[in-house]
């Protein structure tokens, strides 16, 4: 192979290669990162019955420590109402966004004490920064 050709047959799957990476990169779900300052402003909302750190014992509701894909009603050490154990969906982040929004009349007869969330901005930056493992 001369030189000239051997060059021209690198450019053409370097090119390959490149054609590829882009339609990877334009494949992929576009991930906006979490608006954590919101997020942690919300929170403080929840905070001031659950904790979700990892092993942080909660003030007065369930750790939120990876709630995100559990099935409701069950962390350990918390004794839930009959409604939420009856409930029993997995939480994944369309549920929560639902529940959050009118925790009563989701679960009705649940004892988590809290009113809802109406924004959906505040829902979202929350259900964003719950998904990511606190420190
Ligand atoms: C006044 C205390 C209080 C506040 C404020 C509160 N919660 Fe709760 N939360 C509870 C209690 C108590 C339960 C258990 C309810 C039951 O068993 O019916 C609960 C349950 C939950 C669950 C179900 C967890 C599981 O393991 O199934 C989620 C999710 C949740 N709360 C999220 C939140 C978020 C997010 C906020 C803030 C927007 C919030 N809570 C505000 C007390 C509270």
């Amino acid at each position: 192979m001369t030189t000239h050709r051997l060059v021209a047959a690198l450019g053409v799957s370097l090119l390959g290669v490149i054609v590829w990476a882009v339609s990877v990169v334009a494949a992929e779900p576009a991930k906006t990162p979490c608006d954590i300052s919101r997020g942690e402003r919300v929170f403080a909302k929840c905070a001031i019955c659950h904790s979700r750190a990892q092993d942080v014992p909660s003030p007065a509701g369930p750790n939120l420590a990876g709630v995100i894909g559990r099935k409701a009603g069950t962390a350990a050490n918390f004794k839930y109402s009959s409604a939420m154990k009856k409930f029993a969906r997995s939480w994944s982040a369309d549920e929560l966004d639902r529940f959050l929004q009118q925790p009563a009349s989701v679960v009705p007869g649940t004892t988590m004490a809290f009113a809802g969330l109406s924004n959906a901005d505040d829902r979202r930056a929350l259900i964003c920064i719950l998904a990511t493992p606190s420190p």
